[in-house]
């Protein structure tokens, strides 16, 4: 289903970045700032990470990984105001961090035919309400039709010490790179992307920052 946001009512704030740059954290944040829901699109790649995992295939056999996923029943829905996920009923909950699907989630995140499916859920939570979506390609491939688009960035050095405070083993380097050669929908800055170097910011501040610039660009739900 193709978003078309001259005709929906609803907004969509547009959050992209690599890795531990903050995106999980911010969003939240900022959701709960403006009532607006918070959809983290990459639990939808790492949910498909934890099945392939769990069916035994290889991350990197693209024909069984697509296969997989038109077998699965991957549910995104919206319950107590809040984005949730199921696999065959089945909520994954903390181990779509691991360090397991870690390792492989960029592996299946490649390829276009998974891409579609996915894209196409994202897509539909527009249709019910005012979202703040995260992930790697949500200004350039999603919604690029949103005015409001941000990509949180900060230096390798940065991400890789947060992410090893949280105690998570994440060869971020390795998912970055995988992230941003593919074919399909690599993660780039968008042209019209305000782009927020977080590097030596405090989740405050970045909010503080989102916000302000939020409310220069006209989001009325500011006003
Ligand atoms: O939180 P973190 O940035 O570590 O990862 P994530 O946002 O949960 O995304 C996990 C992986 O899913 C990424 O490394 C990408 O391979 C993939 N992903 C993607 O390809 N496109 C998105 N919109 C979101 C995630
Ligand atoms: O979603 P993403 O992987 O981009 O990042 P996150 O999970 O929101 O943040 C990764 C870790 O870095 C969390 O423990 C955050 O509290 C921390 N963080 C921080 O200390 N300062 C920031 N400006 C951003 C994130």
């Amino acid at each position: 289903m193709a978003s078309d946001l001259n005709h929906n009512q609803y907004r969509v704030i547009a959050i992209d970045g690599p890795a531990a740059s903050g995106k999980s954290s911010v969003s939240q944040m900022l959701s709960e700032y403006l009532g607006f829901l918070h959809v983290n699109s990459g639990v939808m790649y790492r949910a498909l990470a934890w099945s392939v995992l769990r069916a035994g295939i290889h991350a990197n056999d693209d024909c069984a990984v697509v296969e997989h996923l038109r077998a699965i029943d991957l549910c995104c829905g919206i319950s107590d105001n809040k984005a949730t996920l199921t696999v065959g009923g089945v909520d994954p909950g903390g181990e779509l961090k691991s360090s397991e699907v870690n390792s492989v989630v960029s592996a299946v995140s490649r390829v276009a035919e998974v891409r579609d499916v996915l894209v196409a859920k994202q897509r539909e939570y527009l249709n019910v309400a005012d979202i703040v979506m995260e992930g790697r390609d949500i200004g350039s491939v999603v919604f690029p039709e949103t005015p409001y688009k941000f990509y949180i960035d900060a230096s390798i050095e940065v991400r890789a010490k947060r992410r090893m405070k949280e105690g998570i083993v994440d060869d971020l380097a390795q998912r970055d790179a995988v992230d941003s050669s593919r074919e399909t929908s690599p993660m780039v800055v968008a042209d019209d992307a305000a782009v927020i170097d977080t590097s030596e910011m405090t989740l405050d501040e970045v909010l503080a920052e989102i916000i302000d610039r939020l409310r220069v660009s006209g989001l009325d739900a500011l006003e």
